[in-house]
């Protein structure tokens, strides 16, 4: 999906050149994670279903995206007020959730539909729906493209809106997270130019070109890796649960102590492993050179399954190729090309009376907040320019 993915990115790379001031100035102030989701919407979008949404382009949200996001905010309010109240139960709230499930449904039925009148895709590209097809008799012999099983109709439509959510959101919010550390670190920001130069050419113009004939080269930028395995050490956005079957004990290194684990959800606390001061070195500091050391170094990771942001084993995130293509891309597209800067002076100043300048964790006015999986707060206010006439390049 190499030329899909890319001509997504230039879209938003565009985006972002149109918000730029003129003249090397800072442009108006806007919330980043608004153009990363709508980027990574319009990406899942077109993985999942082959569907090409311009969620980038528009000017008001598609009734997909409204449903779906609307569906995550109920899922999230059921979850955490829910404790306390039984929201869950509230007819109105209900009511709501099985509005957007018939507009989910109706909006994704057209697209599985067309795939079983054309059959799967057989070519290069194909979506989550023609992969899914191609197991339509698995549970039921009799099941074909022609006579589909309503099971398997109802599972796969369920399939999608899991791999909609998680295959967006996500990535959304590591894109933000990495360029917040990225303007946090400078010195990183010139290696990551330095090696977007050397290996896919000095004019960032022709980059587009360059990876379209020569894709592999987004394997080739080792650094660049180490940029996005480091962001997502320190922020592992999304978590989850195992059901531990009956006999299943958790043990500590060096005790004999078991604990059993029946009719316990284990969570993994992924955010804990990745700065826990026993498997890395300096844990609190963004350094992706970790990630290019020879093994040996003392800045090297000494537990491969330390760094979990996907998770491990037989269920872990079954996108974790995609995101990181994703990451990759817009990393070497974006990089070279704009400078992107926190805002909050514009945004208080927009806020007026309802604005929280105070509101801050460790000093900083960026901290994770919100539904679902964490979200940068108040959706990043950034401002950009074009770095051509930025002062680190005229230097
Ligand atoms: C930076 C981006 C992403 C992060 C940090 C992330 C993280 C995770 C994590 C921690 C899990 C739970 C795995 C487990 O239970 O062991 C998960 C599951 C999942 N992810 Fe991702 N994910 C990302 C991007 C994506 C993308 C792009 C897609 C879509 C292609 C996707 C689709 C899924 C699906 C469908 C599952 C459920 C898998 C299953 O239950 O077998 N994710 N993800």
């Amino acid at each position: 999906m190499l030329p899909e993915l890319i001509e997504e990115v230039s879209i938003f790379i565009s985006l972002l050149e149109g918000l730029a001031g003129s003249e090397g100035k800072w442009g108006p102030m806007f919330q980043l994670e608004e153009k990363t989701t709508n980027l990574t919407f319009d990406i899942i979008c077109r993985a999942a279903l082959g569907l090409r949404l311009n969620e980038q382009q528009r000017t008001e949200s598609s009734p997909l995206k409204l449903a779906l996001l609307d569906q995550i905010r109920l899922m999230s309010l059921g979850a955490n007020a829910g404790r306390a109240l039984p929201i869950g139960r509230m007819p109105w709230h209900n009511a709501a959730i099985r509005r957007n499930n018939k507009t989910l449904r109706d909006l994704l039925m057209p697209q599985i539909q067309s795939k079983l009148e054309t059959g799967p895709n057989d070519s290069q590209v194909r979506t989550i729906i023609d992969l899914a097809i191609k197991y339509i008799d698995k549970d039921d012999p009799n099941a074909s493209i022609a006579t589909p099983n309503a099971e398997f109709v109802d599972r796969l439509i369920s399939n999608l809106k899991a791999f909609l959510f998680a295959g967006h959101d996500t990535t959304a919010a590591t894109l933000c997270l990495m360029f917040k550390l990225l303007q946090d670190n400078p010195e990183c920001l010139a290696k990551l130019r330095a090696e977007h130069d050397a290996v896919l050419g000095p004019d960032p113009s022709h980059a587009v070109d360059v990876l379209k004939k020569s894709p592999h080269l987004l394997y080739s930028l080792p650094y660049t890796l180490g940029v996005i395995k480091e962001t997502l050490r320190l922020n592992p956005l999304a978590a989850t649960l195992r059901d531990p079957p009956p006999g299943f004990f958790l043990t500590a290194p060096g005790s004999s102590l078991r604990y059993p684990m029946e009719g316990w959800g284990v969570w993994l606390s992924a955010p804990g492993v990745a700065r826990n001061p026993n498997y890395w070195l300096r844990p609190n500091e963004f350094i992706p050179e970790r990630w290019t050391v020879p093994d040996g170094d003392p800045l090297h990771p000494v537990n491969n399954h330390a760094w979990a942001p996907f998770s491990i084993g037989p269920r872990n995130c079954i996108g974790m190729e995609l995101a990181l293509v994703e990451l990759r891309i817009v990393s070497v597209l974006v990089s070279r090309t704009v400078e992107i800067e926190e805002a909050w002076d514009d945004w208080d100043k927009q806020r007026g009376s309802k604005a929280t300048p105070n509101a801050k964790i460790d000093g900083e006015r960026l901290y994770w907040a919100g539904d679902g999986i964490v979200h940068p707060k108040d959706g990043m206010p950034v401002h950009v320019r074009l770095r051509e006439h930025s002062p680190a390049v005229s230097a």
